[in-house]
């Protein structure tokens, strides 16, 4: 094939998901932390499970940015980036059943009650979710506001595709600032669970 040829375009691949597998150096479990902020959960956690390859999505670009010179400056290989709208990414770009696990730590709680349906949370989302993971693939869900936490047990219990399982905790050294944070001033929600197939 010359340059031109693979530079074409190829309108069947268009609308199809991104190979995120390949993107690694080594085919192995996949990981998702959902709006990933600062990083330090997803460094931290992909340091430590070097098994393990870890996808962050977050919108701000400066945070990824960071997040991004982090790794590189700690020769952290098993971490690639997407600076994405986190519904539109799990919806359109990462293949189905292709992760084992995703982490969802504090997300926008949307607390006026006429903007929780904007919260990620939602019956929608839940099936987007179940159709990315693997079977008896997991989620880990954390929110410091309690309605919020309240609504997504109710929805993620609704849709039948879910069994709970023992809430994720995170380590002293994997807890982010807004964790940190919350956890001296709230309590936090956590809730766990994973696909029935
Ligand atoms: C409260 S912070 C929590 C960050 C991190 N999960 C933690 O526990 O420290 C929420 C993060 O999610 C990002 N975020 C919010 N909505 C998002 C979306 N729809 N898609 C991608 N990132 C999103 C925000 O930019 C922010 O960095």
């Amino acid at each position: 094939m010359n340059r031109k040829e693979t530079r074409r375009a190829i309108p069947d691949q268009w609308l199809e998901p991104v190979p995120i597998h390949d993107w690694f150096d080594s085919i192995q479990n996949l990981e998702i932390d959902l709006g990933c902020g600062n990083g330090r959960f997803l460094l931290e956690r992909a340091t430590q499970h070097p098994g393990i390859n870890f996808l962050g999505i977050e919108r701000q670009l400066k945070r990824v940015a960071k997040i991004d010179h982090r790794a590189i400056k700690r020769n952290i290989r098993n971490i690639r980036l997407w600076r994405v709208e986190g519904d539109y990414a799990m919806r359109y770009l990462v293949p189905k059943h292709s992760i084992s696990t995703c982490y969802i730590f504090f997300p926008d709680p949307w607390p006026k009650k006429k903007h929780a349906p904007k919260r990620i949370m939602n019956a929608g989302f839940l099936k987007v979710l179940h159709r990315s993971l693997q079977s008896r693939g997991q989620v880990h869900f954390a929110t410091d506001h309690l309605p919020y936490f309240f609504d997504a047990v109710q929805a993620i219990q609704g849709t039948g595709l879910f069994e709970e399982i023992t809430p994720f905790c995170p380590t002293e050294a994997e807890r982010t600032d807004f964790e940190l944070h919350f956890l001296a001033h709230k309590p936090i929600g956590r809730y766990s669970f994973h696909k029935k197939t």
